[in-house]
């Protein structure tokens, strides 16, 4: 009985720090990648919409202050195309098309971060970003240097000729991004399934934040997404591959914040560099790696907080995780390397629970790039 008692009082108090360490970021989450109960507490859902779902998100326990913020998701689930397409292995059929695609071009690992992300940030990862039209969110300015549509059409095609109307598009970005950033030597992570898409695509809701963001307003952006300022600082670890336009960081090298000057904060010689590459005057907007580690610019590793505690950083965002206090120890821990793959995973299963639709919401789309009836 007493031993008994024990027990209980030892796997109480290991939950109870769990617990605390999931909500305030300061020790890892006991994410296990193989047992997908533990990580279906992530997400959130604040549509707060389908009968199936069991979210209760609450914007009161993500302030944004702390780390991770613990969510409940019920509807999302691991293997959910188990036995649903006819006979078919959902995630095997998405992971050989990407296979092919990475063989032929690595780029397609930040390809598919970045719209990952740009998805799941505007309305909730529901393939948003996907809808063609006039006025659709691939048509506003963040978007318009989002690449990797055709890798999706690709992989949804070699779905619909399995099992059609079965996969979402929504799915099939978040299953195609993992194993991008597996092939880039980023690990392989669990993802969750049973996502729907969504019928709505407007320009106007694209409120993507801007490079010239301060850590402050990013980390708030991120709270009201349900994601900490610990998922933020992994989440920014995916410029750790990729690339950015000159246009976009312009203002670093030669008349930062008006002042007529470069900004001080980054180096010397990475400004020389970069002043040649961006020419005040260009005509051309040429692009330059995110992760300025020459040997890494297409691995998924923590090389990129190593460059942004070099002062290295290309976007003025990357080079203010490395300086706020706000985000300096996080960087400082991701730089060591302890657990740069396991937080960046966390934070991409976090990511990929953002306002999800599930349930009988939204639709299975044919085509990814156009609802199922126009
Ligand atoms: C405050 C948040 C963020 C800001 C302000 C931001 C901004 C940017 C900008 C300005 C670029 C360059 C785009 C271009 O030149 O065309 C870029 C590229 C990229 N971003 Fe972000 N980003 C943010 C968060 C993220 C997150 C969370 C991820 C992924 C998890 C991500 C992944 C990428 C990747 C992989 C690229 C390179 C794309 C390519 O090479 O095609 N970003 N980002």
């Amino acid at each position: 009985m007493l031993k008994a008692g024990l027990v209980e009082l030892a796997l109480g108090l290991i939950i109870f720090i769990n617990f605390t360490a999931q909500c305030h970021g300061a020790l890892p989450f006991g994410f296990d990648n193989r047992k997908g109960g533990r990580a279906s507490q992530f997400g959130f859902d604040n549509r707060n919409g389908g009968l199936d779902s069991q979210f209760g998100f609450d914007n009161r326990k993500c302030n944004g202050k702390g780390g991770h913020c613990l969510v409940k998701n019920g509807a999302l689930q691991f293997g959910f195309y188990n036995g649903k397409c006819n006979g078919g292995d959902v995630e095997a059929i998405v992971g050989g098309v990407i296979q092919a695609w990475f063989k032929k071009d690595a780029t397609i690992v930040p390809a598919l971060l970045r719209m990952q992300f740009h998805d799941c940030f505007v309305n909730g990862c529901d393939a948003s970003i996907l809808l063609d039209g006039n006025n659709s969110e691939k048509t506003a300015p963040p978007n318009l240097s989002v690449r990797g549509y055709e890798i999706i059409d690709a992989s949804k095609a070699a779905l619909e000729a399995k099992c059609p109307g079965v996969v979402s598009c929504a799915d099939t970005i978040v299953i195609a991004t993992r194993d991008a950033v597996s092939l880039g030597g980023g690990g392989r992570y669990a993802v969750q399934t049973g996502r729907r898409d969504g019928l709505v695509s407007l320009a106007q809701n694209v409120d993507l934040p801007a490079p010239s963001i301060s850590v402050s307003d990013s980390i708030n952006a991120f709270a009201k997404k349900g994601l900490g300022a610990v998922d933020m600082v992994y989440l920014l670890g995916g410029h750790t591959v990729g690339v950015a336009h000159c246009s976009l960081f312009k203002d670093r090298l030669y008349d930062f914040q008006n002042s007529g000057m470069p900004d001080r904060t980054m180096d010397p010689m990475l400004l020389n560099i970069l002043r040649s590459r961006c020419p005040q005057n260009a005509t051309t907007d040429s692009t330059v790696n995110l992760d300025q580690n020459p040997k890494s610019a297409l691995v998924v590793d923590n090389s990129f907080y190593q460059q942004i505690l070099l002062q290295r950083g290309i976007l003025q965002i990357d080079q203010e995780l490395a300086l706020d206090p706000q985000t300096k120890g996080s960087v400082i821990y991701a730089a060591r390397g302890l657990d740069f793959q396991t937080k960046f995973a966390q934070a991409m299963v976090k990511l990929g629970a953002v306002q999800v639709l599930t349930g009988t919401q939204g639709e299975i789309r044919t085509s990814c790039r156009v609802v199922n009836n126009p």
